[in-house]
Order: C-alpha cells, then structure tokens, then sequence
C-alpha cells in the first residue's frame, strides 16, 4: 500500500511518499518562513497564496524523489486540523481531488496525531504504549498513549504553548520569526544559571503547564539589565530556555513514573531543541526509562508524519469520506479510534 500525504496546516506546504512496509520514500517541504519573517509571524491569506503555488512543485518533486507515479499510489491523505483553515483547504482538497482523480480512498489526518506518533517511525516495535510530550507552537500536551488511536491526555498548557513562548520571548529581544532555533542558537553562548526565571507549576501535582508568567518574567527583566540588550541576550535566552527545559522534563518523567510506563517520547517543533534533547536524554537515563525523540527533520512540521498516520488508519480501514471537512480546531481526542 503506498501512500500519498500533502500537510498545508500553516506555513510549510509539504508532501510525503510511504512505501508499502511505511518506510519514507520521500519527504519534500517548501518553506515560507523568509516570506512570513518579515511580519513577525504567519500572515494566513499570504500562506494559502504559497501553499497553491507550492503544491503542484511540491507534488511533482516528491513523486519524482520516491520513483512512483500518481497511478501507483494506492491512498491519498491530507490533515484536516488543527491549523489556519484556508491552508488547511489547499492541501486537503488536493489530495481529495487525486483521491477522487484516481479512484483511490481518502483518508483524513489530526495534524497533532502527526506528531504524536512520529518518534514511532522507523521504529521496529512501531507504537508502544508510553507518555507522550507533544510540544510544538501551538500546543503542550502530555498524553497517556496506550495504542495507536488510544490517547488519554493527562495535561497541557493553560496559557501559551511552549514553542509560542520561544517565539515571543525572541520577539521581545528582537530577534528573527521564527524565535525557537534563534534561541536555540545564541543559548549556546549564555549562562542558564544567569536569571532566575520561574519553573511555573512545577510543584503543582497535576501535568498541566504554564508558561505567560515566565514570558512575562523575561519581560520585566529586560527593564532592569545590567548591560546593553546585546550583551545579555546569550544569557537571557540560555535562562529562559533552561526554564522551559527544566518544567517539560521533570514533568513529563513525572507522569511516567506515577503510570508506571517506562517509555516516554517528545515530539513536535520545540522538541528540536537542542538542550531539550540532550536534557531529557540525561534525565530519562538517570531514571532508567526509555527515551524516543524524532530525528530533527521530523520534528517540525513534515508530511512524513502525517502519512505515517494515514498508513496506521489504512491498514485499519480507517478511511474517510470526501465530504469529511477540515476543522482549524481539531482535538487531538477526536482522534481516538480504538478498533
Ligand atoms: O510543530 P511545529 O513545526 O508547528 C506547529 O505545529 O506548531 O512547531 C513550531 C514551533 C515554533 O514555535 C518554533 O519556534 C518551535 O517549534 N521550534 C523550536 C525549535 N525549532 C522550532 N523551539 C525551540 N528550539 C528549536 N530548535
Ligand atoms: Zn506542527
């Protein structure tokens, strides 16, 4: 069964080609970064614009990489959310179309599904139970996954998302969209130990998160410097980014340890952080559990992962209909399809 999915959820027009086994035979992503940069952040009617241009590019080239050709795809997928609904339109009605072109079934994705599952890629025991930490810009999650479609989310964030937070603490030091890899970046120049900054609803036993009260601490010290901004943003970003660190980790391991689970993964955007990476490795080593994170080129957003899931739903039967429309505020719990 070869697969064809096209992720359009928000400024990345991506396709991907899975072969039979769901091993990736091509994974093709048009960025529109450079084009959003110079407004902050994604300006929605300029994304659908890229994402009609980039699509049939975008398609030809990932065929072309994977060595078939549209006859030989056996389903076609596309993510129906969460994600900016015009965006999400593009992509979704594409692979609806080629479904309908070619006489092939549909199936239709949860965009955070994608990420959920993408440490499980490649992987030969495939989806394990576990806790899972999605973190990408526009969500935190922590999630009790106890089988494909079985998700039980034990947490998430009650103000900003982890990856919103890198990028609006960068935007308040003035540097680029998006800010998570610049912080990342210039992280490694500063001292973590530098600022204090608040690990919010660390002592809290829940496994919800909280991040405005540390972007708004970031922003009250920017009024009390030492030296210029230049000078102190290495440690800035190095503090700011051990916090997050520090609250997603010891969290997360948290939760394993009360489930008793002793696999935890860590998926989405933010997870391509490289102290987050290195952190979680060190501390799930220290606590004898079992770590998988996605390599960085699966992280970010890809259509990898999206026809990963859309291979998971097929092999199941799990296919939708044409008339299935796309919701820019999909949960992740509609997702749930025990079979
Ligand atoms: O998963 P993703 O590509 O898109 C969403 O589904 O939201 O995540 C994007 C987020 C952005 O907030 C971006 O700043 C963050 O992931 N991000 C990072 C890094 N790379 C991307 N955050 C911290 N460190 C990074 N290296
Ligand atoms: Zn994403």
């Amino acid at each position: 069964m070869i697969t064809l999915a096209i992720e359009t959820s928000c400024d990345e027009t991506a396709a991907a080609v899975l072969d039979n086994d769901g091993n990736v035979l091509a994974s093709e992503i048009a960025t529109q970064i450079d084009l959003h940069r110079a407004y902050g952040g994604v300006v929605p009617e300029v994304a659908s614009r890229n994402h009609l241009l980039k699509m049939r590019p975008v398609l030809l080239k990932t065929l072309e990489v994977a060595g078939v050709s549209l006859p030989e795809i056996d389903v076609f997928a596309a993510t129906a959310g969460p994600g900016l609904a015009g965006a999400l339109l593009t992509g979704n009605t594409t692979a609806k179309a080629l479904a309908l072109a070619h006489k092939k079934p549909f199936v239709s994705v949860n965009h955070m599904e994608g990420h959920l599952l993408s440490p499980f890629m490649s992987q030969p025991d495939g989806i394990c139970p576990c806790v899972a930490l999605v973190v990408s810009g526009g969500h935190t999650m922590l999630i009790h996954l106890r089988g494909f479609g079985d998700y039980h989310l034990c947490g998430s964030t009650r103000d900003d998302a982890a990856g919103e937070a890198f990028d609006k603490v960068a935007k308040m030091i003035g540097l680029q969209y998006p800010g998570g890899p610049e912080i990342d970046k210039l992280s490694k120049e500063g001292n973590p130990k530098a600022y204090d900054f608040p690990r919010s609803m660390l002592s809290r036993e829940d496994h919800d998160f909280s991040f405005s009260g540390l972007k708004t601490a970031v922003l009250y010290r920017l009024d009390k410097l030492e030296h210029p901004l230049e000078a102190c943003r290495p440690d800035l970003c190095a503090s700011f980014q051990e916090a997050v660190v520090d609250v997603l980790t010891k969290k997360t391991l948290r939760l394993a340890q009360s489930l008793g689970e002793n696999l935890i993964t860590v998926s989405g955007g933010v997870s391509c952080n490289s102290h987050l990476r290195e952190a979680f490795q060190e501390r799930a080593d220290n606590a004898g559990l079992t770590l998988l994170i996605a390599p960085p080129a699966l992280t970010t957003d890809n259509a990898a992962m999206i026809a990963y899931v859309a291979w998971q739903k097929a092999q199941r039967g799990l296919y939708s209909t044409l008339e299935e429309d796309v919701n820019p505020n999909l949960k992740l719990v509609q997702a749930t399809h025990v079979v």
